[in-house]
């Protein structure tokens, strides 16, 4: 065979062929919400609000809300915290904000958690729980309660439940998106 007719082989053979590359480990560090984090978290939400029932809201946050309630959870020392990748990106949120505003309920919060779908079913958020748990009894709340979509957000029932949240009522029909009814599942855990 003359040189130039010569082609190389498309495909190795198996035993030839070069490693794949690993798959980039999920590296993650947490820290305080900042306002610079807020359009990046009212992102996530609204990913949620227009694809899914695990939120009942059906209008798209605006930042201007996320501003007030970021600066009104700052105001009561209520933790809000986001995950970030090594390269700063915002992968997930958690907070807690008063459960009712009367005030023999003031040790008693409602928590959240959001991942982005990139970043669901990864563990993130059992750590994001666990540090937001830790954080809620660092700033004195006693009691925390989970207010779960009773279709459609399986994941979440089953993370607070590891953590030991207790199923404490139901409520059925009590919203309405897409076109159906939901209900919501409770869930308590004392912070002690
Ligand atoms: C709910 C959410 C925070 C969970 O975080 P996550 O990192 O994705 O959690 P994981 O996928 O690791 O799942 C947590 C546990 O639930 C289990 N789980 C996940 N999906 C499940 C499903 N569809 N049915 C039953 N169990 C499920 C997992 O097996 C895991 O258990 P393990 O610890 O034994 O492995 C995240 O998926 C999310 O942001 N979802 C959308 C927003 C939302 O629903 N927020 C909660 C509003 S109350």
């Amino acid at each position: 065979m003359l040189e130039e007719e010569y082609q190389a082989r498309r495909v190795l053979p198996p035993h030839l062929r070069p490693a794949p590359p690993a798959e980039a480990p999920f590296e993650y560090s947490l820290r305080d919400a900042r306002a610079a984090d807020l359009p990046a978290v009212r992102e996530i939400y609204n990913y949620y609000v227009a694809n899914s029932t695990v939120t009942f809201d059906e209008d798209a946050m605006t930042l201007a809300e996320w501003k007030d309630k970021f600066a009104y959870l700052e105001k009561l020392g209520m933790p809000f915290i986001v995950a970030v990748s090594p390269s700063g990106q915002l992968l997930g949120f958690a907070l807690v904000s008063p459960w009712k505003q009367k005030r023999a309920y003031r040790y008693t919060v409602e928590n959240s958690i959001y991942l982005g779908p990139a970043a669901s079913g990864k563990g993130l958020g059992r750590v994001l729980l666990a540090e937001l748990i830790e954080r809620a009894k660092a700033a004195g709340l006693k009691e925390m309660i989970a207010v779960i979509a009773d279709q459609g957000a399986e994941a979440s029932i089953a993370l607070h439940e590891k953590f030991g949240f207790e199923e404490i009522g139901r409520m059925g029909r009590v919203g309405f998106k897409f076109e159906r009814w939901l209900g919501t599942v409770l869930l308590q855990k004392s912070l002690k």
